[in-house]
C-alpha cells in the first residue's frame, strides 16, 4: 500500500497529526517526508509530549517504521541532526543521497532576499537551495562528512517496501503551479511532485489523503479571501501562530470551497482528512466515533463530501494523535 497525505490549503492544516495516527494504525514499514525543506513546521502531540518537527516526518512515532526524507527535499544538516536526537530515531532514519544540502549561503540569502519582505519568506534558505538546484550549482547532501551515516537511496528503497507512507508539507494553495502565485513557495507541493520527490511513479500510488482544517489560515502575505482580524479570530478560538516563524497566522473562518473542489482534482484525492472540527463545533473534542459527533459537525461534513465529491474518511477532534475519527474500514 502505498499513500500519499498532501495539504489542501495553505499549509498547517494538522497533516503531522493525520500523519502519525496513520503511522501508528498502519505501521508502514517507511514513512518517508516528501516537501519543500524546514520551512515546514508540523506539531505532533504523541503520549502527553509535543514535537516540533521541520525536517523528519510525523510518522517518526511508529517506531517500527523506517523514517526517510526523499531527494526532493532541501535538507538543512543541523535541523535535521537536532531532530533525529530530539525524536530519538538515530539507526532507523535516513536521507536520499541526492536531496539539496541547505548551506549557511542559503540561509542569507533568503533572509536579505527582497522577497522575504514581499511574500514573507519562512528565511529557512528553502527558495535559495531550489534556486541553486535549478542553476545546477547545489550540493548534494550525500557529500556531507557529518550526514554519511544517514544516506541511503530512498528511492530505490520506497521500491522494494510492501507499505510506503508519504508525508507533504505546506499546502496547495502555496504551490509555486496552481498556488497564488508570487505569493507562493519554491516548489509544486501536490500529490504527483510528492511521489517525485520520495521517486515514486504516479501508478504506484493506491490513496491520497488530502487534509484540509475545518477553517483557512495562512500565514505570510498574499490574497485571501474572507479574512478576519486578530481580534474577531481569538473570539472564535481560531487564532494560531506559526510553528516556524511564530508569526500570527491570518485566518478566514469560511473553506474556500472552489479551491478546494481543484485541490481535490489536481492532487487526486481518494480521501479528506478534516482537521480541528472540535475548534469549529464545540462538543466534539476527543470524539472517536462517527456516532458520537454533534449533528451541527456531521452536517459540515456531508457538505465537505458532496462539495469535493471525496469522501471523509478521517476527522480531527483534538490535538493528541488519538483524537480521531477513523472510518477508512467502513468507507474504502
Ligand atoms: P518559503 O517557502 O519560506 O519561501 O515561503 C514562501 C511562502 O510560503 C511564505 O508565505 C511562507 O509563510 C509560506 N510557507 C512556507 N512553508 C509553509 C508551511 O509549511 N506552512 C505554511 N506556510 C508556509
Ligand atoms: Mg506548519
Amino acid at each position: 500500500m502505498r499513500t500519499i497525505l498532501v495539504g489542501g490549503q495553505y499549509g498547517d492544516e494538522g497533516k503531522g497529526k493525520i500523519s502519525s495516527h496513520i503511522a501508528l494504525t498502519d505501521t508502514p514499514e517507511i514513512v518517508a517526508r516528501g516537501g519543500v525543506g524546514p520551512n515546514a513546521g508540523h506539531k505532533v502531540l504523541y503520549n502527553g509530549n509535543w514535537y516540533s518537527l521541520r525536517m523528519l516526518p510525523s510518522g517518526f512515532v511508529n517506531a517500527s517504521s523506517k523514517v526517510m526524507i526523499g531527494a526532493g527535499v532541501s535538507v538543512d544538516p543541523e535541523v535535521f541532526l537536532k531532530e533525529v536526537e530530539m525524536t530519538g530515531t538515530e539507526g532507523r532514519v535516513f536521507v536520499d543521497r541526492r536531496c539539496t544540502e541547505i548551506t549557511a549561503k542559503h540561509k542569507e540569502d533568503d533572509a536579505k532576499s527582497s522577497l522575504s519582505g514581499k511574500i514573507g519568506t519562512t528565511k529557512t534558505g528553502c527558495g535559495p537551495a531550489v534556486t541553486s538546484r535549478a542553476r545546477r550549482d547545489a550540493t548534494f547532501i550525500g557529500d556531507s562528512p557529518k550526514m554519511q551515516k544517514y544516506i541511503i537511496d530512498v528511492a530505490r528503497e520506497v521500491h522494494k517496501a510492501k507499505s510506503v507512507f508519504v508525508e507533504g508539507s505546506q499546502g496547495f494553495m502555496l504551490s509555486v503551479l496552481y498556488g497564488t502565485y508570487p505569493f507562493v513557495t519554491s516548489k509544486d507541493v501536490s500529490a504527483s511532485s510528492l511521489a517525485a520527490d520520495v521517486g515514486l511513479g504516479p501508478t504506484s500510488i493506491d490513496h491520497v489523503i488530502m487534509t484540509i482544517k475545518s477553517y483557512t489560515t495562512r500565514v505570510g502575505n498574499g490574497p485571501f479571501p474572507g479574512e478576519i482580524g486578530v481580534e474577531e479570530a481569538v473570539k472564535l478560538n481560531f487564532q494560531e501562530y506559526g510553528t516556524v516563524t511564530g508569526r500570527p497566522r491570518r485566518t478566514s473562518p469560511e473553506l474556500h470551497w472552489e479551491d478546494l473542489k481543484f485541490a481535490a482534482e489536481v492532487n487526486g484525492a481518494t480521501q479528506i482528512a478534516v482537521t480541528k472540527m472540535d475548534i469549529r463545533f464545540p462538543g466534539n473534542e476527543g470524539k472517536k466515533k462517527y456516532s458520537d459527533l454533534t449533528t451541527e459537525a456531521r452536517r459540515f461534513l456531508d457538505q465537505v463530501e458532496a462539495r469535493l465529491e471525496v469522501p471523509v474518511t478521517l476527522i480531527g477532534t483534538g490535538p493528541d494523535s488519538a483524537h480521531i475519527v477513523d472510518r477508512r474500514d467502513e468507507l474504502l
